[in-house]
């Protein structure tokens, strides 16, 4: 019986791995694009052996690369026993299977690779059926005699031995079934989701998101403000979903910091709704932290990159996020110590921005003293009389603003409070 989904599993016998990266993103140094997608390989724990910039004057529709250029890495496979290659540009199925027979190993795109570390982070069961949707509607365009996950699972059922077409189209409909059914369960799932988010709205705290280009530093920074151990690795998408903590600020105020999965430049399409429950906690944050990476050779297009994508979920005829955004967000531009301070750090006096170091500890004060601010901005300073009977208001008020005086009596409290323009809504209408 055919399963049609399950985790992929790491290529059975893979000695070593080669990356290589077409040239075709003039906006990025090709060196960093390869790094990056190095990065990415090794961060589900295969040991990249060679990495290459092939410069394509063509893409040609067999093989993509040239015929030298595929002779050449030929080459770097059989010196260096490799079992994987992973061409960081989308192949389609026919070039993906033509390099596999040229090269006699296996071979996996862009989006492959991807699909493989986001099965290995998703930890809610969103975002677990999120991947396994995205893995199937891949899996479906490549079944017709391509090296699949699908066929290794199936053993001595496979196709490698050439199966008729009814197989395949047995197949096909089998993997349309079952993504029929995961998107059932994943509205089921989000109906939930939008139930504790309504909740949460009920009794709400401020809630901080952290949202930047994968490594940027992501962990490390809500680590730093959290005190708290959570997984923090130099691994690219070390969070895929939404992780919240509470902690106070110098104020005494609390707040929910929300870290999410890392940007990545170039995201294939199919994989855009893997990210939904991460933007989604964007879009409800009350001050949204823009973590940047400045040490990074293309810092400025990273930026460029986060900024179109929250750009893009602002507009259209169905907004995620709201317009405003821009008003919200507060660049943390992280990793001055590997430019030798926050003073050697360009654009370190810019308003809206604040200098760190999530690793040493510097900034992180004027990073707390700018989240109250900016929390402190909207508020309202408000007077109330509230009957000592009505503990259940008092208690509101004590949690939900900051209590500025306070005046006993035996027939009233007065308390002066500053609570934010929603709370005060919420407060005067109960
Ligand atoms: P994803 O989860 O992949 O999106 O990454 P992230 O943004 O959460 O990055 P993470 O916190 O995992 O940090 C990535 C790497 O950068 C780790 O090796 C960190 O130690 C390092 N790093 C983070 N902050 C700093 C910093 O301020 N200075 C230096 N030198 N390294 C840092």
């Amino acid at each position: 019986m055919l399963l049609p989904y399950e985790r992929p599993t790491r290529p059975a016998g893979a000695e070593g791995l080669v990356t290589l990266h077409d040239a075709r993103f003039a906006s990025r140094a090709a060196e960093a694009r390869l790094a990056e997608a190095v990065g990415l390989a090794a961060s589900i724990g295969v040991t990249v052996v060679h990495s290459a910039v092939l410069p394509l004057r063509s893409r040609r529709p067999a093989t993509l690369l040239g015929e030298g250029q595929v002779e050449m890495v030929k080459g770097a496979i059989e010196e260096n026993q490799v079992g994987v290659v992973v061409v960081d540009a989308a192949l389609s199925p026919v070039q993906q299977r033509n390099l596999e027979r040229a090269w006699a190993c296996k071979v996996i795109d862009r989006t492959g690779l991807i699909l493989e570390i986001f099965g290995e982070r998703a930890r809610t069961k969103e975002g677990t059926l999120q991947v396994e949707l995205a893995h199937l509607e891949y899996q479906r365009t490549r079944l017709v005699r391509s090296w699949t996950h699908l066929e290794r699972q199936r053993g001595g059922f496979g196709f490698l031995g050439g199966p008729g077409e009814s197989q395949i189209e047995i197949d096909r409909r089998l993997i349309g079934e079952r993504i029929v059914k995961l998107k059932k369960e994943l509205e089921q799932v989000r109906r939930t989701r939008g139930l504790h988010r309504a909740a949460r709205t009920r009794v709400p705290f401020p809630v901080v998101a952290l949202v930047g280009y994968t490594n940027a530093g992501k962990s490390t920074l809500f680590n730093a403000l959290t005190g708290a151990g959570i997984y923090a690795q130099d691994q690219l998408f070390a969070t895929l979903d939404p992780t919240m903590r509470a902690i106070r600020l110098p104020s005494g105020r609390t707040i929910i910091l929300s870290d999410t999965v890392g940007f990545i430049s170039d995201l294939p399409t199919q994989l855009i709704e893997a990210f939904r429950a991460t933007l989604e906690e964007v879009a409800s944050a009350d001050i949204i932290l823009h973590v940047r990476d400045v040490a990074h050779p293309d810092s400025a297009s990273q930026r460029a990159d986060v900024i179109g994508v929250l750009t893009e979920m602002a507009s259209g005829p169905h907004p995620t996020l709201d317009e405003n955004w821009p008003q919200r967000t507060i660049e943390v531009l992280n990793k001055a110590d590997l430019l030798g301070g926050a003073a050697a750090v360009p654009g370190a006096d810019a308003a809206n921005s604040v200098v760190v170091s999530a690793l040493t500890g510097e900034g992180l004060d004027a990073l707390r003293g700018a989240l109250d601010a900016r929390l402190a901005a909207g508020m309202e300073t408000v007077e109330y009389a509230i009957p000592p009977a009505d503990g259940a208001r008092l208690a509101w008020l004590y949690q939900h603003g900051e209590v500025l005086t306070r005046a006993d009596s035996d027939d009233t409290i007065r308390l002066t409070v500053r609570l934010s323009p929603a709370d005060r809504a919420r407060f005067e209408q109960s």
